[in-house]
């Protein structure tokens, strides 16, 4: 696989993920400015990935900040930092993120700035190899979950693109894959952006791994038919008490999952899991512009102009709905976050 992003020559290079699956095109961002407008574009997207884009954004910013004093540097961080974190609200790896460049900038008062400049851009690559780890993690334990001969049913892009690399819910499936078991993914297409349909059918052919394409409202055929054994999505953001934020449509599916029986696994690192953030309820929920909806991926319209549009990006699903979260400290149940992730 191509990697979703790295830092190479001095700029991060981004692969542009609104051009899949017809183009593999790079973006080499040489200012902050367009990594944010990157995030905020989608030609990077998924959480994990996102994080990872925006502490390279850091590092990238931190390289033009001229000054000679520690404080104005600081301060030319945290302009940074809040100039990406208002790329997009709901996935809180990218606040996670943030988060950690300003501590490496708080912890390395009083060394050189080019030592803490130098300190940034190893501090985002540390992020990008630990998300890759985490992600083999989430697979080893989630394909203990997946049996010989499953159909497994996945929304929106959760796959090495919307991570460092190897992914969430489709490391879940690399890995039973990779352990030999013959398994069948159902790509639910995921409307209005088509992450299923251009992004996890793409990934997933690349490595060979079969998968078939539905669109979002065949799920609860399928699973009536007895074609589907499980469920395994990922996460922008997972609360306290294990309500989860994902990509909208996540929720019909986990409650058409609950009505035949069917378990409904969520994979996330735990840099997804937010435990300052009570429950779902006060989750910020992203609303995009309308022409998503009102037309597919740049068609010409497909509703008459002027039609009132909603395109809430994301849905909240309620922990009671959540078979078990799969981590890479293990599989938990939803209400167990806390007490396995406090520290
Ligand atoms: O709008 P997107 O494409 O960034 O939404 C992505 C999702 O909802 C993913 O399922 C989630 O970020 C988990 S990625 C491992």
């Amino acid at each position: 696989m191509v990697p979703t992003v790295e830092w190479r020559d001095g700029a991060v290079r981004i692969l542009d993920q609104s051009r899949l699956p017809g183009a593999v095109e790079f973006l080499d961002c040489r200012d902050y400015h367009t990594v944010a407008r990157a995030i905020k574009e989608l030609r990077v997207r998924g959480a994990p990935a996102i994080g990872v884009t925006a502490a390279m954004g850091v590092a990238l910013g931190a390289q033009f900040i001229q000054v000679t004093e520690y404080e104005d540097f600081a301060q030319g961080v945290l302009e940074i930092c809040a100039h990406l974190a208002a790329t997009r609200p709901t996935a809180v790896n990218l606040f996670w993120a943030l988060e950690r460049m300003k501590q490496t900038v708080a912890r390395s008062r009083g060394k050189p700035l080019e030592d803490i400049k130098r300190g940034l851009i190893e501090e985002s690559q540390r992020l990008l190899d630990d998300d890759i780890a985490v992600n083999k993690a989430i697979g080893r334990h989630g394909a203990e979950l997946v049996a010989d001969g499953h159909a497994i049913l996945t929304h929106c892009n959760a796959g090495a693109l919307a991570t460092a690399g190897y992914g969430t819910a489709l490391g879940v499936v690399r890995a039973a894959w990779e352990q030999g078991k013959k398994i069948r993914v159902l790509a639910g297409e995921t409307r209005p952006v088509l992450q299923g349909a251009r992004l996890t059918v793409w990934e997933l052919m690349q490595d060979r791994i079969p998968v078939t394409l539905i669109t979002d409202n065949m799920a609860g055929a399928l699973m009536k038919l007895g074609r589907i054994n499980l469920c395994v999505v990922g996460a922008d953001r997972i609360a306290a008490n294990g309500d989860v934020a994902n990509k909208i449509g996540t929720y019909s599916i986990a409650v058409l999952a609950m009505a035949h029986g069917i378990p409904f696994y969520v994979a996330a690192p735990h840099s997804t899991i937010d435990l300052s953030t009570a429950s779902g309820d006060q989750i910020q929920i992203e609303h995009r512009m309308p022409q998503e909806v009102i037309s597919v991926f740049g068609s010409p319209p497909i509703a008459p102009v002027g039609v009132e549009v909603l395109n809430p990006a994301f849905d909240v699903t309620p922990a009671d709905y959540v078979t078990a979260i799969i981590t890479e400290r293990g599989v938990v149940k939803p209400h167990e976050l806390p007490e396995r992730f406090r520290s």
